[in-house]
């Protein structure tokens, strides 16, 4: 649909009109807010801004409360690191235990330890791990040990990867170019050419023809990083090409990484490498490892991690930062991680169950009313795609029902429930059966409410 029709659409729509008057008026403050915060250069990544702006004051479970008072389920989830909700008591107490102790020291706290020995127990891949801030300096440290271990410069990642918002991470594919050898593409500007000219191979996900660049490029590629179940096309269907990607790598002495800063301790308690039984050389954590505070991780094999201090003659490369394992995020990781851990076989059974009961009944409900749309979904993390193709992968991504789309997540707001403008969402613990078919309810009136208006 042309943007013209779509905005008289919406503009006559009586669902849109209605949905937006309800959201203006029950959204003041939020609305206020929202000036107040005009001198930032940016206050959200475009890319996750909601559809409407509200401004949450607080959360608990599986709800948030905006501004207003206004009390929403949240599929957020922090961008996923809450896998079990908001607020979780264990997670309270570390964190209320912590603040009375303080919670910058610089000097090293008796806590990053024991949440070091947390992380290589359930990391099949790690004999030794570091603890940074965040997933993007996770993935930038592994990328820079597999060159300072192989001493080779390039670092392949994949078509419809995300691996954060270093300049190495953001060399994506081009979608307009050939899909089983991708061609690199700067995301924005400021990120030298150099990168994305030299320093960077990209591969086609769930395509073999991977492996044969691969083979071509091994003697100048450190490693192959991969999302074992991407943010953009969530599935747990790729064990087979993971399982060569693996004997690949080892053939060619490639180093393989998962960056599992989404899918560690949410596929299931040990990560992508415990569902698929692969184990790669090193691993990048994040998000659920710091129980809903800032954290980034890397864990790998012994002669690969030694490169971080230098020991027993390691090549040795810098890491660091001044929040890196400060107390805070040690105590509500190590909460977490054990609520995690003395739960976990109760724990993700439940949530890949919920996850997949709302895949199915959605995308059954899609295929009955002939809605262009599917819910892919790697257990409790799932994303919605409007579109009337099937998805192999990021070059079947198409934006041919924005319009429906933009106007679907207004609607299902409005009917309270909140996904993120990433449209990337996750379920958690807290979110009871009701709660999930609430969700379900909601994206369905949802539908109706586009169709109704004559958007899709
Ligand atoms: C797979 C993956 N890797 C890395 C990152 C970067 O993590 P952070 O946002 O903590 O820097 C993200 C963030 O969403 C991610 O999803």
């Amino acid at each position: 649909m042309k943007k013209k029709e779509a905005f008289e659409k919406i503009l006559n729509g009586k669902k849109a009109q209605e949905a937006r008057k309800k959201l203006i008026e029950s959204t003041p403050l939020s609305a206020e807010a929202g000036r107040a915060g005009s001198r930032l250069a940016q206050e959200v990544v475009q890319t996750v801004s909601l559809p409407h702006p509200i401004y949450i004051e607080s959360a608990d479970g599986g709800n948030m409360t905006d501004v207003d008072g206004n009390t929403y389920i949240d599929t957020t989830m922090g961008f996923g690191p809450l896998v079990l909700g908001h607020r979780p008591p264990e997670v309270v107490a570390a964190l209320e235990d912590q603040i009375s102790k303080g919670w910058l020291h610089g000097i090293p706290s008796p806590l990053q330890p024991v949440l070091g020995d947390l992380l290589v127990e359930a990391s099949p891949c790690s004999d030794q791990v570091v603890i940074c801030n965040t997933g993007t300096e996770a993935t930038s440290y592994a990328m820079r040990a597999a060159r300072a271990y192989t001493g080779k410069q390039k670092i392949g990642t994949f078509d419809g990867c995300y691996h954060g918002a270093h300049d190495y991470a953001l060399i994506f594919a081009d979608p307009t170019g050939p899909r089983s050898a991708p061609e690199p593409m700067s995301v924005g500007d400021g990120i030298p050419d150099v990168v994305r000219d030299d320093t960077m191979l990209k591969l086609p996900y769930r395509d073999d023809a991977a492996f044969e660049l691969i083979r071509k490029h091994k003697d100048e590629l450190a490693a192959v990083f991969i999302e074992a179940s991407q943010n953009s096309n969530p599935r747990l269907d790729a064990g087979d090409f993971l399982q060569e990607l693996r004997d690949v790598c080892t053939e060619c002495d490639v180093i393989l990484g998962f960056d599992e800063v989404v899918t560690g301790f949410r596929v299931a308690y040990g990560g992508a490498q415990e569902y698929f039984g692969i184990t790669p050389d090193i691993a990048t954590y994040g998000k659920a490892l710091g129980g809903g505070t800032p954290i980034g991780a890397v864990g790998g094999r012994d002669d690969i991690m030694n490169g971080f201090s230098g020991k027993d003659g390691a090549k040795y490369f810098f890491s660091g930062g001044t929040f890196s394992g400060n107390p805070l995020s040690m105590a509500a990781g190590i909460a977490q991680v054990t609520a995690m851990r003395d739960r976990k076989d109760t724990l993700y059974p439940y949530l890949m169950e919920q996850g997949n009961r709302m895949a199915s009944e959605i995308n059954s409900f899609c295929e009955e009313n002939g809605f262009p749309a599917k819910i892919l979904n790697a257990g409790s993390k799932f994303h919605l795609r409007f579109t009337s193709k099937p998805i192999e992968g990021s070059f079947d991504l198409t934006d041919e029902f924005r319009w429906a789309e933009r106007e679907f997540y207004i609607h299902l707001l409005g009917h309270g429930v909140i996904v993120p403008g990433v449209h990337l969402a996750y379920l958690c613990e807290a979110h009871s059966p009701e709660d999930v078919s609430a969700i379900i309810e909601g994206m369905k009136q949802s539908f109706w409410d586009v169709r109704e208006d004559g958007l899709i």
